[in-house]
C-alpha cells in the first residue's frame, strides 16, 4: 500500500508519528486522529495488553486509551515508562484514563485519578473521561443479566457533582481535558450548559454499522472530538457482549468489496472511514501486523468520495454494547439507557 510523505514515511517497517493527522481540541491542543485501545475483552492478558502498548509506540502510536477499569494500567505503566526512558518524551504521547462507575463520589474522584496516575507510572494525563453516566457497581465480567440492587438512574445533580470533581482534576494539574462516555444529546445538553469546563471529547460506540449520525453531528456541532470505541466492530468482545441481532461491519459486502479492490483487511477500510469521517478511533489490537495496518490505514491513500458515499448507506443501527447490567429497575430493556425518544428516560 503507498504511504503518504515524502520523507521515507516507512522507517524500518515504522510509521512517522509526524504523518498521522490530529484532531485540534477546543483548548487548542491536538489529540493523534487514532490511538489503541487497552480493553483486553476478559481474555488477553494484561501483560500481552501492556506488551502491544510498548510495540504500538515502536510503530508510531502516540495515543493510548486506558481505564481503570481494564485491569491492566499497572502493567501498562510499566511499558510506558520504558518507552519514555528510552526514546519519547511525555509531550509526545497521549494518554487517556476513565473514571470507573463506583467511583463517582465526591471523594472518589481525584483518589480514583490518582491510582490510575500512579498505575500508568505517570505525572498527569491528557484525557480523563467519566467512562459512564450512571453510576453503578457491577462485578467485572459479570453476566447481563446482572443487577445491582443499588443501582441508580442517571441523575444530573448527582452527575454534575462527580464533573466538579473532574474540573478539578484539571485545576489540580493533574489532568490537561476532561470528557464523557456512553453520554446521550440530552444527558449532554444539560452537561454543556452547567459545565465550568467543558468536555472535550465524548467517546462512543462509532463504527459503519453504527454511525450514530445525530449524536456525532451534536458532538461535533458543540465543539467536542468524537473518539470511537469498537472501530471495526469489536470481534473479540465478551460473550456477554454478543446478541443474535448483532452484525459485523467488516464481513458487510461494501467494506469486504472495497477491502478486496485494495487489498487489505475489512478492519482497515473501517479505520480509514472513521479518520475520513471525522472521528478519532481507537482500534485494539495485539498482532503487530494488525496495529501497524490499523495506523497504515490513516496515512495512506484515502477513501475516495464514492466509497465514503457508500459506507455512509450501510448503516444500521446497530449497538454492539448495550450496557445491560447498567439498568436500575425490573421490566426495562437497555434501550431505556439511551434515551432515543431525544429525552433523559425517567428514574
Ligand atoms: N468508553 C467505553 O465505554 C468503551 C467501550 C468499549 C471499548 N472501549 C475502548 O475502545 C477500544 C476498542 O474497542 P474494542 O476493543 O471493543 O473493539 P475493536 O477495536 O473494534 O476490535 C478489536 C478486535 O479487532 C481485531 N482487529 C483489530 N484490528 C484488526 C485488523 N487490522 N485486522 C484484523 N483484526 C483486527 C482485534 O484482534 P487482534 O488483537 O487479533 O488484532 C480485536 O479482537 C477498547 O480496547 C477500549 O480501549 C471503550
Amino acid at each position: 500500500m503507498k504511504v503518504q510523505g515524502t520523507s521515507g514515511s516507512l522507517l524500518k517497517g515504522n510509521i512517522d508519528p509526524a504523518l498521522v493527522p490530529k484532531k485540534t481540541l477546543y483548548t487548542g491542543a491536538q489529540i493523534p486522529a487514532i490511538g489503541l485501545g487497552t480493553f483486553g475483552s476478559d481474555h488477553v492478558t494484561a501483560g500481552e495488553v501492556a506488551a502491544a502498548v510498548e510495540g504500538a509506540a515502536e510503530v508510531g502510536y502516540r495515543h493510548f486509551d486506558c481505564a481503570s477499569v481494564y485491569g491492566n494500567e499497572h502493567q501498562i505503566g510499566y511499558g510506558l515508562e520504558r518507552v519514555l526512558r528510552q526514546h519519547l518524551r511525555r509531550h509526545e504521547i497521549w494518554i487517556t484514563s476513565k473514571l470507573w462507575n463506583d467511583k463517582h463520589g465526591e471523594n472518589d474522584v481525584i483518589a480514583s485519578c490518582r491510582k490510575s496516575l500512579a498505575d500508568l507510572r505517570l505525572s498527569y494525563l491528557d484525557l480523563y473521561l467519566v467512562h459512564w453516566p450512571f453510576p453503578n457497581f457491577h462485578p467485572p465480567g459479570c453476566d447481563v443479566t446482572s443487577r445491582s440492587p443499588d443501582a441508580k438512574p442517571y441523575i444530573h445533580a448527582e452527575f454534575m457533582k462527580t464533573w466538579r470533581k473532574m474540573e478539578e482534576l484539571v485545576d489540580l494539574g493533574l489532568v490537561r481535558h476532561i470528557g464523557t462516555s456512553n453520554m446521550t444529546v440530552p444527558k449532554l445538553k444539560l452537561l454543556l450548559r452547567d459545565a465550568r469546563i467543558k468536555p472535550a471529547v465524548n467517546e462512543m460506540e462509532l463504527h459503519p454499522h453504527f454511525q450514530q449520525p445525530e449524536l456525532f453531528d451534536f458532538v461535533r456541532s458543540n465543539g467536542m472530538v468524537p473518539v470511537g470505541y469498537c472501530p471495526v466492530g469489536s470481534p473479540g468482545r465478551p460473550e456477554r457482549d454478543r446478541t443474535a441481532e448483532d452484525t459485523a461491519p467488516t464481513q458487510d459486502p461494501v467494506i469486504v468489496k472495497i477491502a478486496n479492490r485494495r487489498g487489505v483487511h475489512p478492519a482497515v477500510i473501517c479505520i480509514k472511514w472513521a479518520v475520513q469521517r471525522g472521528q478519532v478511533p481507537i482500534p485494539f489490537s495485539t498482532n503487530r501486523g494488525h496495529y501497524f495496518s490499523n495506523l497504515e490505514a490513516v496515512v495512506s491513500e484515502p477513501l475516495t468520495a464514492d466509497e465514503m458515499r457508500e459506507i455512509s448507506t450501510i448503516d444500521r443501527n446497530c449497538r454492539l454494547i448495550k450496557g445491560q447490567v447498567f439498568l436500575w429497575k425490573d421490566g426495562q430493556s437497555w434501550e431505556d439507557l439511551w434515551d432515543l425518544n431525544g429525552e433523559i428516560t425517567p428514574p
